[in-house]
């Protein structure tokens, strides 16, 4: 453990930094939800646009998060006050970091949700090779409709999801609790080459199946007349989401970033890898799916149902499921501790909680609201709390908080941040901190001052009001 200035922990090296910051960047929103985007929006349109949201509003808001945290060396909210007072700032800024840091609670509480139902799947895959052994294909015995109904049965079973959260949370908090150097980053520098090998053993495997032509022309053919307003939004959304970005989850890894550190290539490389990622993601999984002569579907659907069922036409099936889950738990996991870390280092400063009960009370939170979430997946599936909002109507708790946090909170969040780093930050600082000069330092302010806060309200704006936006964007763009 490497003691900072002001006391708290840091990483133990800049490649542990990388490692747990890719880790946070990396997972369900790579593996589930980029592919099932880049399926519903077009395709090669949607992919194209996704990486220059990443270069021009991703990364510029990256580097601003993290530059927060380690000049603050500090939980989110106190970091961006310290950077407001020695601007001439309100202190008042200090709450839009409070904003994030509950947003990232929101987000933890549901994606531990997703994350047991991941534990469900490896359990399901570890039993199918015990009973048939690892050279077939997953549950050889087994009817599509049986295949087809784990994914029902399990979602609508909500004293089961609740259980699998639980579970998931439990094993987040053990880390999260073991402190910054002793257990995040080690989760990180442990399961991140295993991510990695994982990954590219299923593409390598999935590349002699015979359907990369197709996936290649599903994923990269461009046809501009696909890039419509609706797809744009959809784009610049989950270049958000998947970069950890607007719930004061980088700004806290920030904190724990050494002086010696430049954040601007560190902060390319951490977008690189994730946007990498996601583009392999998309190569692993859709070969396993053309091959089995299945259609690809959307959202959680893709890797619930259709995988299984491609998992089940292929040889070694089995195997190549069950180790397709536990990447996906790799993944899954090194993203939670970095959600949970968030409002854990602001309850430690906060409230003066020692690390273990604070990450332990922000377990017991995060539980409760899974459970609801799991219980209106389940038994409670009528029961739509805010249904009386349209942005909200019909959903249940989990897709209340998917889209509150990725539609508003999530937003607002980077908006403010690009806004306090273009307008209210001190030059002087943000010269001393970015590890950019010249143009490129012109460059990103310009993107932080301007750039950012221009798509990041059309965002909002288009989440708020999708049918307006969409056919602004879309007349503009001629689609
Ligand atoms: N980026 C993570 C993913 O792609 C999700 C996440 C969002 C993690 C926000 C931390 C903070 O799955």
């Amino acid at each position: 453990m490497v003691a900072a200035p002001s006391g708290h922990e840091n990483w133990s090296s800049r490649g542990a930094f990388i490692l747990a910051a890719v880790g946070s960047a990396v997972g369900l929103g790579n593996l589930v939800r980029f592919p099932a985007e880049a399926g519903t929006n077009g395709g090669g349109a949607f992919v194209l646009f996704y990486v220059f949201c990443v270069v021009l509003i991703g990364l510029p808001v990256l580097l601003s998060e993290v530059l927060i945290g380690r000049h603050g060396q500090a939980a989110a909210p106190i970091s961006f006050r310290k950077i407001a007072e020695e601007s001439g700032g309100s202190k008042a800024w200090g709450t839009v970091a409070s904003l994030g840091v509950f947003s990232a609670f929101l987000v933890l509480s549901f994606y531990c949700v997703i994350g047991g139902w991941v534990l469900y799947y490896i359990g399901l895959f570890a039993q199918d090779i015990v009973a048939s052994g690892a050279t077939s294909g997953a549950f050889a015995d087994q009817s599509f409709e049986q295949v087809d109904s784990y994914f029902g049965g399990m979602v609508s079973n909500g004293v089961a999801t609740s259980v699998l959260d639980v579970g998931f949370v439990g094993i987040t908090v053990f880390f999260v609790a073991r402190g910054v150097s002793g257990g995040i980053e080690k989760v990180a520098v442990y399961l991140m080459p295993a991510f990695f090998f994982l990954l590219l053993g299923i593409t390598v495997y999935g590349m002699f199946g015979g359907a990369l032509s197709r996936t290649v022309d599903y994923l990269f053919t461009f046809e501009p007349d696909k890039l419509s307003g609706e797809v744009m939004l959809a784009a610049v959304g989950q270049a958000f989401f998947s970069l950890s970005l607007g719930v004061a989850g980088m700004v806290t890894y920030g904190a724990y970033v050494g002086r010696d550190v430049n954040l601007a290539s560190t902060s390319g490389m951490i977008a690189g890898a994730d946007t990498a990622v996601a583009l392999i993601a998309g190569l692993c999984i859709f070969p396993i799916v053309f091959v089995a002569g299945l259609e690809p579907n959307g959202g959680l659907g893709l890797m619930f149902q259709t995988l299984p069922h491609a998992f089940s036409d292929i040889p070694f099936g089995t195997l190549i499921g069950l180790a397709f889950f536990i990447m996906v738990g790799f993944a899954a996991l090194t993203s939670s501790v970095s959600l949970m870390e968030a409002p854990t280092s602001w309850a430690m400063e906060r409230l003066g909680l020692p690390r273990v009960q604070a990450a332990l009370g922000v377990s017991v939170a995060a539980s409760v609201l899974g459970v609801l979430c799991a219980l209106s997946t389940g038994s409670l599936s009528s029961f739509h709390p805010l249904g009386f909002i349209p942005m909200f109507e019909g959903m249940g708790v989990l897709d209340v908080l998917d889209t509150f946090t990725g539609k508003l909170t999530m937003p607002i969040g980077a908006l403010l941040t690009a806004v306090f780093i273009g307008w209210v930050a001190s030059r002087r600082l943000l010269d001393e901190e970015n590890g950019l000069s010249g143009g490129l330092h012109r460059f990103w302010l310009f993107l932080v001052r301007w750039f950012c806060p221009l798509v990041l309200t059309l965002i909002l704006f288009g989440g708020i009001f999708p049918e307006t936006t969409g056919q602004m964007l879309g007349f503009l763009s001629g689609g």
